[in-house]
């Protein structure tokens, strides 16, 4: 489930740095300021962490810096060989946002960037849910991720992306699942979160939610 994209992600995982440095044209915008926006998730951390879709290991190389306990979930596994070198220290499972191994110890934060938008909306409010049972109540969800704020701005950075002939890259905005930020806030708001969204470049935004309420779930 929601593991449609990984082969491209075994293929793009020893050029991956390079494209978050901003080498690729195509991509440049999206990762426009990728450090600080690692670095502004990493500001709003609490206590042990959970990470999804860790690809090389930016992310949790910083967490990791800063003290925390982190577990990493990757379902790539060339990505996983690339963040292994990065942070050998760090446990990183084969696992995805919605199958991942229980964990022994009080999951306080979980976090990830550039990755939730391979789940459907279905998926994303079905691994919201989810994970609104591990955290307790204030617990958080911190995020990064492109989104849009409506259907039109969505529309218009795939014309403005074939415009300057950025065809990959209006295909990804085409054909992955990237959510209106209402969307994101209901997902959020009905598993139990309140959430604030701050826009990060023209592509990403932070996605800072805390649980604020127990959610009775029928399984
Ligand atoms: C664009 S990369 C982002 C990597 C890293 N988090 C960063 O910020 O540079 C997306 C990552 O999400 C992973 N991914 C794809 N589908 C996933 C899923 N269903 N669950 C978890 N991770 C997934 C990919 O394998 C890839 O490593």
């Amino acid at each position: 489930m929601g593991r449609e994209f990984i082969r491209l992600f075994d293929h793009w995982a020893k050029d991956y740095d390079q494209t978050v440095q901003g080498y690729d044209p195509e991509y440049k915008a999206v990762f426009l300021d990728y450090d600080m926006i690692l670095r502004a998730i990493v500001d709003q951390v609490q206590g042990n962490v959970l990470e999804f879709g860790v690809g090389t290991g930016n992310l949790t190389a910083k967490i990791y810096a800063a003290n925390h306990r982190i577990f990493g979930v990757e379902p790539s596994k060339e990505m996983r060989k690339q963040a292994k070198l990065k942070v050998p220290q760090v446990t990183i499972y084969d696992g995805d946002f919605l199958k991942y191994p229980k964990f022994d110890c009080q999951i306080d934060t979980i976090v990830s960037s550039y990755a939730f938008h391979h789940l459907t909306d279905t998926e994303k409010s079905q691994a919201i849910l989810a994970y609104s049972r591990i955290l307790p109540l204030g617990g958080r969800i911190i995020f990064a991720d492109t989104a849009f704020a409506t259907k039109k701005a969505r529309e218009e950075a795939i014309r403005k992306a074939e415009k300057m002939q950025y065809f990959n890259l209006a295909e990804d905005l085409k054909t992955e699942y990237y959510p209106l930020l209402h969307e994101l806030e209901q997902a959020f708001t009905q598993a139990g979160f309140k959430i604030e969204f701050k826009r990060l470049n023209d592509f990403v935004w932070l996605m800072a939610a805390e649980k604020v309420r127990e959610v009775e779930v029928i399984d």
